[in-house]
């Protein structure tokens, strides 16, 4: 059984000015409130309106840089593989792919997009535990780097598509380490309950069938415990070390292995975790992994885009209820689903200046969607929020945006790219137009009367 989500909530709440000293890319202003960058974060909010979520270029970026310095500093020939299920704007994945980062695809959805965003293919992994014959076919016709294949039967499923299509699959078994990541129970993948990855008494024998196979060339392992993984290193080092020895006996019967993917999970605070940095993480790849002198690959999505990204919302109205405050905002858990599903926790700041030093009392932040979940913060200390009011959730950038539905017909929240003093927006608010427009009502129900 995975273990349950680290408790952390016996600790007082950050307050504003802690969880801004942790985001160096949004500092509060006197006279411009809230702002990303060089851009007051009003500013957007009323040129765009609300939800709106807003992406700091220069934050993926940075931390893009800083986790290939870590790996390379630790001595090891690595590459980054940007996860785009946690993100998929192209402005985004653009930003990313002018820096060097690859991607790791889990869909023929994700890897179109992350081709028109200009990744070029052989810097593209594509993972996932149920790739479509459309989809092998797909990744095989653009010439991705490789697949990870993630069962016996998928493997058949691959070399079948390879000889149909006259192509050679580059193919990495994934394996699964059967290690507890020690994070929330719905995001923990690399137990051997959990459906991801090969089981790894089977792997052995499985990178054996693979070189015997046609159509397929093995590269090599892949591996990943989980996600939001904050609870040290010793999660990871298990599952190196485990993949470590599987390589090295597989050497040993002379099968070549091109290059080890180390997966993602890099955990970021939300609240007041302590989160390992990557260079703690670089240290645990090296010192399990380095002595193979392989090539080393990374798939991380979370902490690259996490932190870069806030969602802005405005108050709708303040309900006195029986039990409590309540501040309804204009988003909601169709937008935002994290603390829906996962109970997490968000960063709550308000845009405007005053609200900054405004005596704070608890309050229960909740969307207008009909749903008891729909609630973003419980007990939340917050200033009076008149409606009207505008507020930004932390920490958005990462399984915000690419996790929305438009459930209650609400149309998919308007992107925006923040680069220095310059913003755009990349994605405009969904109309309500298109909401409706690829429906058919079949002609046997008539005309609206
Ligand atoms: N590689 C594989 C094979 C994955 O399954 C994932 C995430 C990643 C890489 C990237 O993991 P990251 O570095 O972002 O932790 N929706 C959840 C997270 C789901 C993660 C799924 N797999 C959340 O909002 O917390």
């Amino acid at each position: 059984m995975a273990s349950p989500a680290p408790a952390t909530r016996d600790t007082p709440d950050p307050d504003f000015a802690e969880l801004l000293a942790r985001r160096p890319h949004l500092t509060a202003h006197a006279f411009d409130g809230l702002v990303m960058d060089d851009v007051p974060l009003v500013q957007i909010a009323r040129a765009v309106g609300t939800p709106t979520w807003v992406y700091s270029a220069g934050t993926l970026r940075r931390r893009h840089a800083m986790l290939r310095d870590a790996l390379r500093d630790a001595g090891l020939t690595a590459s980054i593989h940007f996860a785009t299920k946690c993100n998929d704007s192209l402005a985004v994945l653009r930003v990313l792919n002018a820096e060097g980062a690859g991607a790791d695809v889990v869909s023929g959805g994700e890897l179109i997009g992350a081709r028109a965003a200009g990744i070029p293919a052989d810097r593209i992994v594509f993972s996932g535990v149920g790739k479509t014959r459309a989809e092998i076919a797909q990744a095989l016709a653009e010439g991705v780097l490789q697949l990870n294949a993630e069962s016996a039967e998928e493997i058949e499923m691959i070399a079948a598509v390879a000889a149909e299509t006259g192509r050679i699959a580059p193919v990495a078994l994934r394996v699964n380490p059967d290690v507890d990541a020690r994070t929330h129970a719905k995001i923990s993948t690399g137990l051997a309950e959990n459906k991801f990855g090969i089981a790894y008494n089977d792997a052995a024998a499985l990178y054996a069938r693979l070189s015997s196979l046609p159509g397929i060339r093995p590269v090599g392992l892949a591996v990943h415990i989980g996600s939001q993984i904050t609870e040290g290193m010793a999660a990871y080092r298990a599952a190196y070390a485990r993949v470590a020895d599987l390589a090295r006996a597989l050497l040993s019967r002379g099968l070549p292995i091109e290059r080890l993917d180390c997966g993602g999970g890099l955990g970021i605070p939300y609240r007041d975790e302590i989160a390992p940095s990557p260079a703690a993480l670089a240290g645990a790849i090296k010192a399990t992994l380095g002595p193979l002198n392989i090539p080393v690959m990374m798939e991380p999505g979370r902490w690259i885009a996490g932190p870069a990204g806030v969602l802005l919302a405005s108050v709708i109205l303040q309900k006195r209820g029986a039990a409590h405050r309540f501040v309804v905002l204009d988003a909601a858990m169709n937008d935002l689903i994290r603390p829906a599903m996962y109970e997490s926790w968000h960063g709550i700041l308000p845009l405007a200046p005053d609200a900054f030093h405004a005596p704070r009392a608890p309050a229960e932040v909740v969307g207008p969607v009909c749903e008891s979940s729909d609630t973003f913060a419980r007990g939340r200390g917050l200033p009076d929020l008149p409606p009207g009011s505008l507020v930004a959730f932390l920490d958005a950038g990462a399984y915000g945006s690419t996790m929305s539905s438009t459930y209650n017909a609400r149309p998919l929240a308007a992107e925006v790219l923040v680069d220095g003093a310059r913003w755009a927006v990349t994605r405009p608010r969904q109309s309500h137009e298109a909401l409706l427009a690829n429906q058919v009502v079949p002609d046997w129900l008539g005309s609206p009367a």
